[in-house]
């Protein structure tokens, strides 16, 4: 319910990740014998929530959140950048998934840039999130794994590999945002910051975003992303 109301609170415009999200962990976590690892997939536009919400979620399953030893956060271009290095990491990776579960059984792995990870990565991971009962000697069960990918590209599902065998157990959609959405997200960053919400800042900065398609303007281009320096600016 901690997490409910969090969410509730920091989220907006995607009601339908909050719900599936909300349902997807407290399933997990209540289930005391699961057959596999939980896996959730998040994509969508960039500025949508995506990475945000990966924060939020680990913060109520280890306190320490993204600083806490059991979470583990990967990013394709910053720790995977070399295609001539794929095989050391390969090798790596799964020794540090295998080292950190045998750790810690409900460690938490969040792979950010999914669209860009080389696919010889993405079939190292595979094998972990499987329904075996254990591989070494070691349990993957409890773990959860969390993948992020933008929608930017033309869509098209990333890699067929972990979709034909059902490996990821939940693909969330997250939605554009909307004007109203942008202005809710000020709103909170000015609460965050212990300022009195002005609604004239609010609006300046949220009509200094770019929205889609051209005419129509309804969708913001990056979401809330900017909206933290654009406040500081105004
Ligand atoms: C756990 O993962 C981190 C990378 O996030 C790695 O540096 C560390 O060596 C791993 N620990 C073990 C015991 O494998």
């Amino acid at each position: 319910s901690a997490l409910k109301l969090d969410l509730e609170e920091k989220l907006f415009g995607q009601h339908l990740a909050t719900e599936v999200i909300l349902k997807a962990l407290a399933g997990f976590r209540n289930n005391k014998n699961p057959k596999k690892p939980l896996s959730l997939s998040l994509h969508g536009w960039a500025g949508t929530g995506k990475n945000f919400v990966s924060q939020i979620v680990t913060e109520h399953l280890h306190s320490k959140g993204l600083k806490s030893n059991f979470v583990h956060l990967f990013v394709s271009t910053l720790h995977f950048p070399h295609e001539t290095k794929i095989k050391l990491y390969q090798d790596q990776l799964q020794k540090w998934i295998r080292g950190n579960v045998t750790a810690c059984a409900s460690s938490v792995f969040i792979f950010d840039e999914m669209d860009k990870l080389h696919p010889g990565l993405i079939d190292a991971i595979k094998p972990f999130l499987d329904y075996y009962e254990q591989i070494d000697g070691v349990s993957y069960r409890k773990a959860i794994f969390i993948f992020l990918r933008s929608a930017r590209g033309a869509g098209g599902l990333w890699h067929s590999g972990l979709i034909d065998k059902n490996l990821i157990d939940y693909y969330i959609p997250f939605l554009p945002l909307e004007y109203r959405h942008v202005k809710m997200c000020v709103r909170a960053e000015m609460k965050a910051r212990g300022m009195t919400v002005d609604e004239d800042v609010v609006t300046r900065v949220a009509e200094e975003m770019t929205f889609f398609p051209k005419d129509e303007k309804i969708y913001s281009d990056k979401g809330c992303k900017t909206v933290q320096s654009r406040l500081d600016f105004h």
